[in-house]
């Protein structure tokens, strides 16, 4: 646990992360379930519930079909399972584009409905009104540049940034863009050296990496990548542990034992005359 982390017994808010530009690295993972949040709460400065939940647990291609509804469900469930971290909902897919007011009131709700501390926006200059309208009325705004999942479409895939003619002003002019709207913190995905250093140094918000380097003011991974769940995972991601070999052992070892009748055993069973005492 971090010094920042100890000195006060309350829960991390926006304005904790943005002091921590050019001090020490904030630690953010994602998060979508309350069970989840108990066990990353300790470790993590940030738990974003990021709609990556529609991959990663929904079993959807990408993140365009993730609903509000789904992504208040999950915070709460993630509110509800921290205490420490400060939880940032990201706003899906066609609920901030089309207005400043839609985006106030989607994000209001989010707010209200959840009690998360800050609402996550795919930025560039295009929604850079609609962040800074947000910021100017209280809710605390983190940014994603870079590589932005939700244009995946218009993209024709998920492409990283900084290794084409163009990248280098496009993806400066989103952290510029970003930054001036008044963010909190921005994440900054998929973007090669030099270009993830630059915009660090371009942007006095603190830039969150997602393969962006170690440049970055601090790092986010999805959690169940990190922890091994998929048998492919990108090549920015390490793998800390081998969940997936980790469940297939436990899941093979149940299922043997119910079929040779070896689950339950005596101690996984009730007696109408307790055994022992139990
Ligand atoms: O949706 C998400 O999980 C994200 C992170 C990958 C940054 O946006």
């Amino acid at each position: 646990m971090s010094a920042q982390r100890n000195d006060q017994n309350r829960r991390l808010a926006a304005p904790d992360i943005a002091a921590r530009k050019g001090q020490s690295p904030v630690v953010c993972l994602t998060c979508y379930t309350a069970p989840m949040a108990g066990l990353l709460d300790e470790h993590c400065d940030v738990l974003l519930v990021g709609d990556s939940v529609g991959m990663v647990l929904h079993g959807l291609p990408n993140t365009i079909g993730v609903t509000l509804e789904m992504m208040i469900l999950h915070a709460q469930a993630v509110v509800r399972g921290s205490k420490r971290a400060l939880v940032v909902v990201d706003m899906p897919f066609g609920s901030y584009e089309a207005s400043p007011e839609q985006a106030f009131a989607n994000c209001s709700r989010v707010m209200k409905e959840t009690g998360a501390g800050a609402v996550k926006l795919e930025s560039g200059p295009e929604v850079a009104g609609t962040v800074a309208y947000l910021v100017r009325r209280g809710i605390p705004v983190m940014g994603h540049i870079g590589l932005r999942p939700q244009a995946v479409l218009a993209e024709g895939g998920f492409k990283a940034k900084g290794r084409k003619d163009g990248d280098r002003e496009r993806v400066l002019a989103e952290a510029r863009a970003t930054d001036e709207a008044g963010v909190f913190c921005m994440v900054v995905e998929g973007v090669a050296e030099p270009l993830a250093r630059e915009v660090t140094e371009a942007v006095s918000a603190p830039t969150i990496g997602i393969g962006a380097s170690a440049a970055c003011d601090g790092q986010v991974l999805v959690t169940e990548d990190m922890l091994g769940l998929f048998d492919w995972s990108p090549k920015f991601v390490r793998r800390y542990a081998d969940l997936k070999g980790e469940i297939a052992t436990a899941v093979r070892g149940y299922a043997d034992d119910v079929r040779a009748r070896r689950f339950p055993g005596e101690a996984e069973t009730y007696f109408s005359v307790p055994k022992d005492g139990q």
